[in-house]
């Protein structure tokens, strides 16, 4: 066999043989799982970057530091601070998106045939990373509180879990936010069994109900491996996201990165930079939860109107989907050609599933089409399941 252990255990994205799906202007997509590009700041990225490429090219244009620009981590630790994570910008490193950061906690910590716990359903990024070293995944139960304790503390028993890959907010693809109280019960019974948490929070910021308490876990614990993202508020095409993480781990984290890519694009760092050190994110957060709120609820509403009594459907409070529940006999991967010959599409639930469940359920983002083709789309969704 020429190909490695680890290569002989990749697993394409189960989801991305659905993408073609999201661009035939026929289709209304619910499929889709990137960030509008109406919410891109593109003018003021387009001034930064000619400006950036002209007058610091010494930086922009050149090898950088491993870790990222100095300014830039002082900057996300400030970020981490005010979500009430300790830490300073020695405890931050850079990465080519949360991505490149789950695929390098990946390889730092997991031996093949090690066990990794994820949430059932989970966000295939990090599943396809787990797999890449050959982990071995093993499911826990969530509800609409998130993690379900009594499941994680049965799965802690029974694979003794080396990690616990977990998106508490508003996560990709459930949209639940996971209970304060539920995090607690994660750190206590990570601690009796002595595992890893690696928290995944690249929703956080994306909040669009009151009330909605979002401090991540990493707050309560400064051994959390904690990973950070600005693709979801500024723009995913700028690869910038982070891992804060005790320093034991951040180092070995830094030397895999420097195998990995010598330093994350020193471009895209310096625009982000710029942008964050002219004091634009937090305004730019605004206006991305003020579009995505608006979408949001007419996604919700148009649920009312047509499957009320029929499913149920998580309250998106953030981030960019709504998870729908249909009657245990639906099975919406089989309805995928039907659905998309009927001018709309979603994304079936049992991809996202480690244990091949969820059968009945399907990813629904709010985030692609305008008002009236969300109304539509959901129209035709109900008359394909009706
Ligand atoms: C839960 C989760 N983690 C990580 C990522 C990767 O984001 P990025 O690499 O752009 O920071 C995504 C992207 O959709 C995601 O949903």
């Amino acid at each position: 066999m020429i190909l490695s252990r680890d290569a002989q255990n990749l697993r394409p994205s189960a989801i991305r043989r659905f993408a073609k799906l999201i661009n035939d202007p026929n289709v209304i997509s619910f499929a889709g799982g990137v960030p509008s590009p109406e919410t891109f700041p593109a003018e003021r990225v387009a001034e930064i970057a000619g400006r950036v490429i002209r007058e610091k090219r010494a930086v922009a244009l050149q090898y950088g530091p491993t870790a990222g620009l100095a300014r830039l981590r002082e900057f996300v630790a400030g970020i981490c601070r005010r979500r009430g994570i300790a830490c300073s910008a020695d405890d931050v490193l850079l990465t080519t998106g949360s991505q490149q950061a789950l695929d390098l906690v990946a390889h730092v910590l997991l031996d093949p045939g090690d066990v990794v716990l994820v949430e059932l359903p989970t966000y295939i990024g990090g599943t396809s990373s787990f797999y890449a070293r050959s982990a071995t995944l093993a499911g826990v139960a969530q509800d609409d509180g998130g993690i379900v304790i009594e499941s994680l503390e049965e799965a802690a028993r029974r694979v003794k879990p080396k990690l616990l890959y977990a998106i508490p907010n508003f996560q990709n693809p459930s949209g639940r936010l996971m209970a304060q109280s539920r995090r607690d019960e994660v750190l206590r019974v990570a601690g009796e069994h002595d595992f890893l948490v690696l928290e995944d929070d690249p929703y956080g910021e994306l909040v669009y109900a009151g009330g909605a308490d979002t401090t991540p876990i990493a707050a309560r614990d400064a051994q959390v491996i904690y990973l950070g993202s600005f693709s979801k508020v500024l723009a995913p095409g700028l690869r910038c996201g982070w891992i804060v993480a005790p320093k034991s781990i951040l180092g070995p984290l830094e030397i895999a990165k420097q195998a990995a890519d010598l330093c994350s694009g020193m471009l895209d760092q310096s625009i982000v930079d710029e942008f964050c050190a002219a004091g634009e994110l937090g305004p730019q957060i605004e206006r991305v939860r003020a579009f995505y709120r608006g979408k949001r609820a007419t996604l919700l509403g148009a649920l009312e109107e047509h499957f009320s009594g029929r499913a149920t459907w998580t309250p998106a409070d953030g981030g960019l989907f709504t998870w729908m529940t249909l009657s245990d006999d639906v099975d919406t991967e089989a309805r995928v050609e039907e659905s998309v010959a009927a001018g709309v599409a979603y994304i079936p639930g049992t991809p996202f599933f480690v244990d091949g469940s969820g059968r009945n359920t399907m990813r629904l983002t709010f985030a692609k089409e305008p008002d009236a083709r969300l109304r539509e789309g959901v129209a035709r969704l109900a008359r394909v399941f009706a």
